[in-house]
Parts: C-alpha cells; structure tokens; sequence
C-alpha cells in the first residue's frame, strides 16, 4: 500500500521524466531479448515507445516464469456452470501454447497475418490469444456474444487467414452455438483459409467442408518446442474492434512492447499485487479489460488467474461468493453494472459466504455509483478491502486514472492520474478548466500503452489527437477537484456505455435506416437502473408503413442480427420528424431532454 506522500513523490519524478520513468519501468517489468535504443520516439502525431527493443509477449507471459522454477505454479483455474474445474500449470500451458503455435504456423500462418478469435472464456482460447503472440500473427477477439454479420464486418476489416472458434458456450444453462454463426460469417470469404474449432463435446463434430479443422487434431501431432518470433516493440500485438462516433466500429492496434510494460505495471500498481495472488476479473477477452487484465498482464506477472465461463447470478444469485470461497480469491475486479446487478439481490448472498480472503477490489467500465461503491466495500469487501477504481479505454491499454490501494478513497470519483499520464480538463478552446467545473478529458502525451494505430484507418487515429489542439482526446467529461481527484462524468461524443459495453449511436442508427420502411431514426440514451444507460430509437417510417408491435419486435430483432443483444434499442417510439438544425443535422439532445423531463435549451438552430 502507498502513502499519499510517496505517490505524489513518484509521480512528480515521472511527470518531470517521463522517459527516465518509463525506461526504468521497462526494464524491471519486462524481458528483453535486446534491450532498446531509444525510450520514445514522438514525431506528432506518431509515437513508438521502445524503440528498437525486441521481446516476444508469450515468452513474457510463459517461459521467462518456468525458467525461473515456476512451472509447476497454476497459470490458469477455469470454471463454469456445470462445476467443472480444470486447472493448468505454467509449464503445461507453456506446452500447450507452443503445440498451437506450431499448428498455426503449419497453417501457413507468418508474422503480422491476422487471426480472428470468436471463443467463449476458456482456457483454449487464451491459448489461441498466446499462440498468435508466439509467432507474431496478430489476433483479434470478437466477444461470443456478436452476430455472424458483426464477426463478418471485421473479418473483412482485417483480412484474417484464420478464424478460431468452438463448438458453443454455455450460458445460464443453455448452449449458445458458435461455430455456426462463425460459418455463416465466413461463408464466401475466401481470404480466410481455415476454421480451426474447438469441439466441446465427446463425439465427432460434424465439418462442412475441408476449410475447417478440430482445434486439438492441430494442437496434438506438434512439437512442444517452438522458439517465439522475436518481435520489434514497435509489431503490432493485437486489433480489437470499438465503437466510436461513426457508424463503422474502429480496429484498436495496440504494440507488444507498450503495451505488455503498461499492461503489467499497472496491474502490479492498482492491486497491488503479490506473487502467491489467486487473481480474478471478471471481464471476457473479447473487450480490453480481458486483454490487460485477464491475460497480458496477470500471466506476465505470473499469476494465478481464475477464468469463469458464466455469468454472477446463475445457478443461483450468490455463484460469484461461492466461487470467491471456494477459490480464496485474493484480488477482484469487475465492473459497476455485475455490482449494481448483485446488490439488487441483496447482501444476504455475501453474507453465505467466507470472503476473507479478498484483499483489493477494483472496479472498472462505467462511472460507480457511490452507494453501489459503499454496498461493494461493506459487503464484498467487509470493510477491508481497498477498491481500486480505474478509468481507462480500449485505446489507452491500462488504467490512466485510480484510486491506489492506500490513498484516500471518495466513493464515485475514479482518482488520480497514474505515473507519467499527463492529464487535463479543457473546454472547446484548449484551455484548462478551473477546478470543479466540467470539460473534455484529454491526455498531454503519450504513454506505453496508448493505441498505435487504428487499423486501416490511420485518419481515424490522427483524429484521437487532433480533435482539439495536439492532445489524446479521450471522448469523456470529468471534473478535477482541489485534491487532483478525478470524476468521470460520461461520454461528450454520441459512445453510449450499456452495461460496460460501448455502443455509437451511428452504428444503430445507420442499421436502423437499412431497414426497410425506416425513412431516418435517432438514438438516444435513457439512465438505467441496472446497465447504466439503456437505448431508446426514435423512428420515421414510410408513410403507407403502420408503427406497431409487431413492427418494433422485428427492428429489434433485425439489430441484434447485425451487431449482438446489448445493442438493442429496448424502446422504440415512432414518430413523425425529427428535430433537426437547418444545416440538417439531427439534434439528439432534444430527443433527450424531452424524454428525460428536461429544459430542451437553446433552440435557435432548430429548423422546425
Ligand atoms: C469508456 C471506455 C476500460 C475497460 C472497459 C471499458 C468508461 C471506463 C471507467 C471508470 C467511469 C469509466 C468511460 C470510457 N469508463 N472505466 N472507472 N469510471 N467511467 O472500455 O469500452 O473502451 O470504454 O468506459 O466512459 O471512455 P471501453
């Protein structure tokens, strides 16, 4: 735990040297095959950090700790609704990962193609995540809960030689297939050349046509031995897919050496971690968190990590206690919406069980509300557990502002800045805001975790830092009080947050218009007790088309067969107009303070 005095110690140095800083971080996270040349390279609005560094991610991750004695230490605890428990120790997975990688590359895979991974949480596909590391190909997770026409979308985006799947996932007791829905997305595209899927069921899995193969008939026949690709700091790691502001989601790219620095080092700083940690976030590979926080960072800091496939309230509402106990889960991360969703069903769910174990909790994804903070802190953490909260974004990587464990917490504030991030308050202008009043997020420079890229799109990845003045525009408001304290106080762009999960008004209301008889629609978000915001669509049909029920079950299906569940607009209302400013553009902010009671504003602009 930290003082507040050695905190603002640390951090003064790193903000004065933010090289020195970071090399230093560098080279006591990481190690390096050959160590770099330069710390930072910054030629606006390019960054590369490390420079001339060479590391391979999965020797970080595997070998460096079975070299040092550890690999008979659990790496992986996987568990799931049908109390299976499968536990595999560094040495194996270490064995596992190279038989894979050795497999890809039979493939045909070479570094920098791109892998597509549509799996639910299990141990395997980590081991496609690490395998793809090994040898330099770049993965990207699609979450299991997309639609074959969003997995389409960015198999397309990267071009990817392969798609990794399994058979289903299991989900409150019921299977949810995948493999399917990865053959309808792959159907005629001809650049990806095999389906590797892993079957979860004791019989054959039945294969339509030569383009797919069973996961373990590649894995098995390998050797256990596969050197790792030495990889420039600067390689891609990673792409994974968010929403933004427009109506197509963007390919985050992060770099290896970067990114794995921040990713562990900011695991290590907002856990404060020990080596014997049992560690468990809840999050799923197919977002951030489950990059930094379930994979990259945990197993390069040689962790034991829990991975639960299942959800917090099934088979019963107190399944997360019981894996807490059973487990003696030390550290604990998840999100404000699985909080809010267990305090509804009540403390006497905790109450069944021996948390003593707990030592930090973390929190992350939206803004806590500070009684959905103390009810966390009483109950989950009897009243001993610091919880870090963290803010950050897909594209930062790691956390940027916390609570560490030991410095003062204020319930619903996130904290402060972490070492050498350079933050400020401004309004549309660039300059600062005075303390306690709102403006735009934005970061001063760059850090070892930012994205590099974004993927086909480098105009869409200049525009992150040049939306105003030559600053990393994070999209959120926030407030800094007298103490430097942080709160976040939502998106400033048209991000919607449901559940944790982001989701652009664009990207539902471009599917909205597609469907037929919907001449325009605006998306609105509505507070939601539980996911935080919930959608609301507003609707303009053709005029021979009558607005019913049955009409709006059949939009609502049509949305969640072009992009997943959680972006389904749960109200539709249809209407005649939308409001809109001469120049055309849609005023969604009137949608809103009509529908939420609110004072509409200033209306000068409004053609109608
Ligand atoms: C957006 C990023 C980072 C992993 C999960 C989400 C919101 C995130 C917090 C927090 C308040 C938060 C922000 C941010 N957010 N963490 N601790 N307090 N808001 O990643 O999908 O990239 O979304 O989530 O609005 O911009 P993401």
């Amino acid at each position: 735990m930290i003082t507040n005095k050695q905190f603002q110690k640390i951090y003064a140095e790193s903000i004065q040297d933010p090289e020195k800083f970071w090399a230093n971080v560098a080279e006591t996270t990481i190690e390096w095959f050959q160590k770099w040349d330069k710390v930072l390279n910054w030629e606006f609005p390019n960054y590369q950090w490390f420079v001339g560094g060479k590391l391979n991610a999965t020797y970080n991750c595997l070998d460096r700790h079975v070299k040092a004695g550890l690999g008979e230490k659990t790496a992986l605890i996987y568990l799931n609704e049908n109390n299976e428990r499968t536990t595999i120790d560094y040495q194996n997975l270490s064995k596992q990962v190279n038989k894979f990688s050795n497999g890809l590359k039979s493939l045909g895979v070479k570094k920098g193609d791109r892998v597509l991974i549509y799996m639910p949480l299990v141990i395997e596909q980590i081991i496609a995540m690490l395998a793809c590391a090994r040898i330099g190909a770049i993965h990207s997770v699609v979450f299991a809960g997309f639609s074959a026409n969003a997995l389409r979308e960015r198999a397309e985006s990267l071009k990817a030689k392969i798609v990794i799947t399994a058979t289903w996932t299991l989900r409150r007791g019921k299977k949810k297939l995948l493999k399917p829905v990865a053959e309808e997305a792959i159907k005629d595209l001809e650049f990806v050349e095999k389906l590797i899927v892993l079957n979860r069921d004791k019989n054959e899995t039945s294969f339509i046509n030569e383009r797919e193969i069973d996961f373990y008939d590649l894995l098995n026949p390998q050797s256990e031995i596969c050197e790792g690709e030495v990889m420039d700091s600067g390689d891609p790691l990673f792409i994974l897919y968010t929403s933004g502001s427009t109506g197509k989601p963007k390919g985050i790219v992060h770099n290896t050496g970067g990114f794995l620095v921040y990713a562990q080092y900011t695991l290590e700083n907002a856990f404060n971690i020990m080596s014997d940690d049992i560690y468990w976030c809840t999050a799923d590979p197919g977002w951030i968190t489950g990059h930094s926080y379930v994979t990259y960072g945990p197993l390069a800091k040689g962790l034991t990590v829990l991975i639960v496939e299942g959800v917090p309230d099934y088979p019963k509402p107190d399944n997360w206690y019981k894996i807490i106990e059973q487990e003696k889960v030390n550290i604990f991360y998840t999100s404000p919406t699985a909080l809010r969703m267990l305090k509804k069903y009540g403390e006497e769910y905790c109450k069944q069980h021996d948390l003593s174990s707990l030592r930090i909790l973390g929190t992350v994804g939206e803004p806590i509300n500070p009684e959905v903070w103390k009810w966390y802190y009483e109950f989950i953490g009897n009243k001993k557990c610091p919880i870090a909260d963290t803010w950050w974004q897909t594209e930062t990587g790691g956390h940027m502002i916390m609570t560490l464990p030991g410095l003062e917490e204020k319930p619903g504030v996130a904290g402060l800045p972490f070492y050498g991030i350079d933050v400020a308050i401004i309004n549309q202008a660039g300059e600062e805001m005075p303390v306690n009043e709102k403006g735009f997020l934005v970061i001063k420079k760059p850090w070892p975790g930012a994205l590099s890229d974004c993927w086909n799109n480098s105009d869409r990845f200049i525009q992150y830092w040049s939306e105003i003045g030559k600053v990393f525009f994070t999209g959120d408001f926030a407030i800094k009080d007298a103490d430097g304290y942080i709160q976040i106080l939502g998106r400033s762009d048209d991000v919607i947050n449901i559940s944790g999960h982001r989701i652009g008004t664009a990207e539902v209301e471009n599917l909205l218009v597609s469907f037929n008889g919907i001449v325009e629609a605006a998306v609105i978000s509505k507070p939601d007790e539980l996911k935080g915001e919930r959608l609301k669509a507003f609707v303009v049909l053709k005029s021979n088309i009558k607005g019913d029920n049955v009409l709006k079950l059949d939009i609502q299906k049509y949305i969640k067969t072009k992009i997943a569940s959680f972006a389904v607009p749960e109200e539709i209302e249809f209407i005649s107009s939308l409001p809109k400013t001469r120049s055309g553009k849609i005023m969604r902010r009137i949608l809103k303070a009509k529908e939420l009671g609110q004072d509409v504003g200033d209306l000068t602009t409004l053609e109608d």
